[in-house]
């Protein structure tokens, strides 16, 4: 790329899609790329107030904003099908519209290249009918993508029918070298969204496969047997490629960092670290058993506990929980997650394993303690207790519930577990090796850098 030309970046506008797509915008931008990352309005102002001014002042990267038609929604009511069809049926006129006010009236070098989600692929589309270069970026991990590639031999072979559903109990098997998978925890599995999930799933099938290149956050050897049923994937992870990039930017909510001072006084491998993204939540049932299992398991921990962590109602811990674990639990609203895995004093991570934090778990070394909620994160949790061998998955009882019990037995087994230990240091050594000098993603990346300048 001549420095007459800009790169579009633009993520699903959501917490999970929008942080890694700006480290992405970032890296690019320090190789020489002239980027413009576009926000959804909702998405800019949550990233703007929790942003320092530093990291205002420092920004390499120039942001502008579109509307996907949500903004009158409250912040809780925003992921559900409102936002989808906003996505299919709002979002790429806007981006459209947006594209050409830049060309036209800017006094900056033209867009010429779209690097989007492959979860908004109508932006895609809109790249592709103005002729601009397109680039699409998969949220998840490889082998995700590759199960919706391979949704029309599923039916053929009628493992599932035309809506998805799985027409016997078996297992998965989509090559020899890749865990099996359980049909009920297929991606879009989902007791009321399922039809949704599946014609998405289809959607975006087909957006990866006309596109040349889909960037993916991970590395040729995490899951090389992935990797090879997606001819035009090339891994980039993990990311940040670039040590100088601040892990927290491009985050919705203000981190608290009074839990690293906290992590500071505990002492080395101690304290459990428990966190469930931005979107998971919880019965008040279910959140009392965890708390209960945290106080069981007699260890030090690091909780997340969002505001929106326990569904329908205010939050409410177990009567005394609070005072009876206050001299060995921190809670907070919102962690620096990746400077927290990165601690020295952080044993375990119990992670509902979207696949950030499975990206970052495993830069750090962490091993997991797996509590699935939705869409890719059963698949991530069968990559990590079955295939890379880095954790344990908490089983539910006959009522749905994972007892406090449970939790106290697995976080015993996990952490007197050195099998998985050595086995998650291994990982976090490979995973520098590929994003140093030399290593498979720093490649990759580099190739990317040159394919953008050409
Ligand atoms: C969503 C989906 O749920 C997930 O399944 C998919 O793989 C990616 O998109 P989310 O649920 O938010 O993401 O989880 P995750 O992918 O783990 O991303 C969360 C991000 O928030 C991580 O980068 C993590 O570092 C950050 N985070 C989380 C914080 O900065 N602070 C916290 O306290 C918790």
């Amino acid at each position: 790329m001549d420095l007459h030309q800009r790169v579009l970046v633009v993520p699903f506008p959501a917490q999970g899609h929008v942080m890694p797509l700006i480290k992405l915008a970032y890296n690019l931008a320090y190789n020489g790329i002239n980027v413009t990352f576009a926000n959804s309005e909702f998405a800019e102002a949550k990233i703007l107030a929790a942003m320092s001014d530093a990291d205002k002042k420092q920004c390499p990267i120039r942001l502008v904003t579109y509307s996907d038609g949500m903004e009158s929604q409250p912040d809780d009511q925003r992921y559900g099908q409102g936002l989808m069809d906003s996505i299919t049926k709002v979002m790429p006129g806007n981006i459209e519209k947006l594209i050409k006010q830049i060309n036209c009236s800017d006094n900056r070098e033209p867009i010429t290249c779209v690097i989007a989600d492959l979860t908004v692929y109508g932006t895609l589309e809109v790249a592709s009918r103005m002729g601009l270069k397109q680039v699409a970026v998969w949220p998840a991990g490889p082998a995700s993508l590759a199960l919706s590639l391979h949704i029309p031999q599923l039916i053929k072979i009628g493992v599932i029918d035309g809506n998805g559903s799985p027409t016997k109990n078996e297992v998965i098997r989509l090559s020899d070298e890749v865990p099996v998978l359980n049909s009920s925890e297929l991606l879009w599995i989902n007791p009321t969204t399922q039809k949704a999930f599946f014609n998405f799933s289809l959607t975006i099938k087909q957006a990866a496969e006309k596109v040349s290149v889909v960037l993916c956050n991970t590395f040729d050897e995490l899951d090389s047997s992935s990797c090879a049923m997606i001819p035009n994937i090339l891994p980039i992870g993990p990311l940040p490629l670039v040590k100088k990039l601040n892990p927290s930017i491009g985050t919705f909510s203000s981190q608290d960092s009074t839990c690293l001072k906290w992590l500071d006084k505990q002492p080395s491998n101690s304290v459990i670290y428990i966190a469930f993204g931005s979107t998971a939540v919880f019965s008040q049932k279910q959140f009392n058993e965890l708390a209960l299992g945290l106080e069981l398991s007699g260890h030090s921990f690091l909780w997340v506990v969002r505001s929106n962590i326990v569904n329908g109602s205010s939050l409410e811990y177990p009567d005394g929980f609070l005072e009876r674990t206050a001299n060995r639990g921190k809670i907070v609203e919102w962690a620096p997650q990746e400077k927290v895995l990165a601690h020295t004093s952080i044993s375990c991570f119990t992670s509902h394993c979207g696949w950030n934090s499975t990206m970052e778990g495993l830069s750090y070394g962490v091993p997991f303690l797996c509590w699935p909620y939705f869409w890719d994160q059963f698949h991530n949790k069968s990559y990590i207790c079955d295939m890379w061998k880095v954790g344990l998955s908490l089983k539910a009882d006959e009522d749905g519930i994972i007892s406090r019990h449970e939790i106290k037995t697995k976080i015993d087994g996990l952490l007197n577990d050195d099998g998985i230990r050595t086995s998650a240091l291994k990982l976090m050594e490979d995973a520098k090796k590929s994003v140093n000098e030399g290593g498979s993603s720093y490649e990759n990346f580099k190739s990317l850098i040159k394919y953008l300048k050409a």
